[in-house]
């Protein structure tokens, strides 16, 4: 059985595991203040061109969602997200917990527009409502697709026109950047983002996402911010050394060009076989339509999410390659699919 199921079924890159056991021993501040954290920010502010950011280490996505998210809302606030966003679905109402309800936009490929984010502002137009101050987008989505330059440069006008924060979940980023349709860099993303966060997890950590936060009235007390929800590490060198690892040359992005690589042949071959896509998406998260019949056979070799019902004979399943994906692994993958195609 070989999974396609997730970017996170095998552990980390080998050349982390390496660092964190070279450092095992060495003696460090804890809380994120140790030298290897130190080195690991200092890292992402040279390759986001500026310094004039806070960057932050955290353990995993939904916590630094919501760390984030309720720290930068006031009581009253609330969150716009697509439908498809994994604040909405998939984080057991984490951002709702804290007192900020997410408000949705309908979103057929994952992705937010002003002209969706200003029907929410229409919709609620005083304070018998809660008020629309946060759009969270997550770039690559949940269902793979990527924010062209343009399309975040008008939700960030329009964002800024409104008074809205907005705030980028980059769970996939390092997926969503090194995408052969990607024209963003990630020295862009200060320039029209209030925060966002680069997530390790996903591409070849153990565990870690370093969150960036521009905008400065956002800035303070955020470390009170971040032990409050327990999220403060006592051996936060855990999360600089993997970071620093990440950064040091250009690891992230050559792990995540190789999820990408992975993902494409897949497209490729499912394309020259005629197959249909639920949604566009080029980035390592795939979303082939095969008939209810096909599914089954190949669930006897492959594990992966039947993501939803397109009709009564067919399904949307989800594909995910990752920075470990055997390239003779896709290849397997594709042959037995010929054969049953
Ligand atoms: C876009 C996105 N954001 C956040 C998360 C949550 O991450 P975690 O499972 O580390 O809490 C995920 C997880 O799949 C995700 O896909």
């Amino acid at each position: 059985m070989y999974s396609f199921k997730n970017d996170y079924s095998e552990g980390a890159h080998p050349q982390i595991l390496k660092a964190l056991m070279e450092t095992n021993l060495v003696q460090e501040e804890g809380y994120g203040e140790d030298d290897y954290s130190l080195k690991a920010i200092e890292r992402i502010k040279e390759k986001l061109g500026r310094n004039n950011m806070d960057v932050h280490l955290l353990t995993g996505g939904t916590q630094t969602n919501l760390t984030a998210i309720s720290a930068f809302l006031r009581p009253h606030e609330a969150a716009i997200s697509a439908s498809t966003g994994h604040i909405l679905g998939h984080e057991t109402g984490a951002i709702e917990a804290t007192g900020h309800k997410v408000l949705s936009v309908e979103s057929k490929d994952g992705k937010l527009t002003p002209a969706g984010v200003k029907a929410v502002l229409e919709g609620h137009p005083d304070e018998h409502m809660v008020k629309p101050k946060l759009v969270y987008i997550s770039n690559s989505t949940e269902i793979g697709s990527i924010y062209k330059k343009e399309e975040l440069q008008q939700l960030s006008d329009f964002c800024r026109a409104n008074q809205l924060l907005l705030y980028m979940d980059g769970a996939r980023l390092g997926s969503a950047l090194c995408s052969k349709e990607n024209d963003l860099q990630l020295s862009d993303l200060p320039n029209l983002v209030d925060a966002f966060y680069i997530g390790g997890t996903k591409n070849g950590a153990l565990l870690g996402e370093a969150l960036v936060i521009c905008r400065d009235s956002l800035k303070e007390d955020f470390r009170y911010h971040i032990k409050q929800k327990g999220a403060l590490l006592a051996k936060g060198r855990l999360l600089g050394i993997q970071f620093l690892e990440l950064f040091k040359d250009n690891l992230f992005f050559e792990l995540a060009e190789h999820a990408n690589r992975m993902a494409g042949l897949l497209q490729e071959a499912l394309t020259q076989t005629n197959v249909k896509f639920l949604t566009h998406s080029p980035s390592n998260q795939i979303f082939p339509i095969f008939p209810n019949t096909l599914i089954a056979e190949l669930e006897k070799n492959y594990a992966f999410h039947v993501w939803e019902k397109v009709d009564a004979d067919h399904s949307a399943i989800r594909l995910v390659t990752s920075w470990a994906t055997k390239e003779e692994e896709v290849v397997g993958f594709i042959e037995e699919l010929k054969r049953w195609l």
